[in-house]
């Protein structure tokens, strides 16, 4: 399958190189294995995420290109936490045996997907927003505190990833027109996975193989729900910059806050300020460094730094992705 199986990533051992092939017995599957309790303990939350407005309109191929690049950086800092966490844990009993760098890990795609949207200079160009600085947050407490959970985040992720993302590739590249060649939609290339329905067997048994009490489990498909409502509330807040967008682009302008435009219509504002936080009026002397708490980070994307408060946004086309 992989062609990287000559020199397989950490913990691919002789007999598992043929294709990630499982052995008869272990097709079995049983009630307790880990991988069938996360399969029926989130469909619940995977239908409900299916069914979001974001990823229903992604489906439809309602895409554009602005939001399509918002959701990139939001798998940008995701990937670049749960690699991270993944790459701290490499060895630690309870997530050594899921460690496949070479086949699974995403940031160097996502990197590359960043450079091609926002120029060479994409770092200083974005921001996490707040729903996805939430679910890094998490990782990284995971990670750090209760690594043996961080098994429901890189199931929720990849294993989602090499379900639909075949599909949801070929909608952005149509939709977006963006190049066959693949530039832009690495994320999805998975290069080192010739069969993505083996591997996901292959997967499924290394999780089943984990020396984990039921209690354990039951912890961990808690954690792969609350990992599903981190995607969601991402999807919910790409709904809104998505909604802000369009009707930005309706009204046959260009969004400018420039302290005299309506920052109320911002979904980001009105968060801020039902959190009882202050979103005081930018002012024309505020800069970049300043904007954080001040324009939301759907704008503040498109904000050339150094530039004294005036946030346009690029003429519309968007959208997303899981
Ligand atoms: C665009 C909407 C989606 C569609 C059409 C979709 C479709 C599917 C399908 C058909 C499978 C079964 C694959 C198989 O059994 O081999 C699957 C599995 C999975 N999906 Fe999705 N999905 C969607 C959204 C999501 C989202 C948003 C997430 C999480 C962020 C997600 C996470 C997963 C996971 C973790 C699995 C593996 C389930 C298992 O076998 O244990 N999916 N998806």
């Amino acid at each position: 399958m992989s062609s990287e199986l000559e020199t397989p990533s950490e913990g691919v051992d002789e007999s598992e190189k043929r294709g990630y092939e499982e052995p008869e017995w272990k097709n079995h599957a049983k009630q307790t294995d880990l991988s069938e309790l996360l399969k029926d303990g989130t469909k619940e939350s995977h239908d409900r995420a299916e069914n979001t407005q974001f990823v229903k309109d992604f489906l439809k191929g309602h895409i554009k290109k602005d939001l399509f690049k918002l959701a990139t950086t939001a798998l940008y800092f995701t990937y670049s936490a749960l690699e991270e966490e993944m790459d701290r844990n490499k060895s630690h009993p309870a997530f050594a045996p899921l460690y496949f760098p070479t086949e699974l890990h995403r940031k160097e795609a996502l990197t590359k997907d960043m450079e091609y949207f926002f120029g060479e200079d994409w770092r200083e160009k974005v921001k996490c927003s707040e729903a996805t600085q939430h679910y890094v947050d998490r990782i990284h407490y995971v990670g750090q505190h209760e690594p043996e959970l961080l098994v429901a985040h890189a199931y929720t992720r990849y294993m989602g990833d090499l379900s639909g993302g075949q599909v949801l590739k070929k909608v952005a590249q149509r939709m977006l027109k963006l190049p066959s060649t693949g530039e832009g939609t690495q994320f999805y290339l998975f290069e080192n996975i010739d069969n993505a329905q083996q591997f996901k067997q292959f997967y499924r048994a290394r999780m089943n193989a984990l020396d984990l009490d039921l209690k354990i489990k039951e912890k961990i498909v808690e954690e792969a729900n609350k990992a599903f409502e981190y995607n969601m509330q991402i999807f919910n807040e790409l709904d809104k910059a998505g909604s802000l967008l369009a009707k930005e682009s309706q009204d046959g302008e260009l969004p400018i806050h420039d302290g005299k435009g309506d920052v109320r219509k911002c979904p980001y504002y009105a968060a801020q300020q039902g959190k009882g936080g202050s979103h005081p009026s930018p002012t024309t002397s505020d800069r970049v460094g300043h904007l954080g708490p001040l324009i939301p980070w759907c704008l503040l994307l498109a904000l050339p730094l150094q530039v004294p408060m005036r946030v346009v946004l690029a003429p519309s086309k968007m959208s997303w992705s899981y």
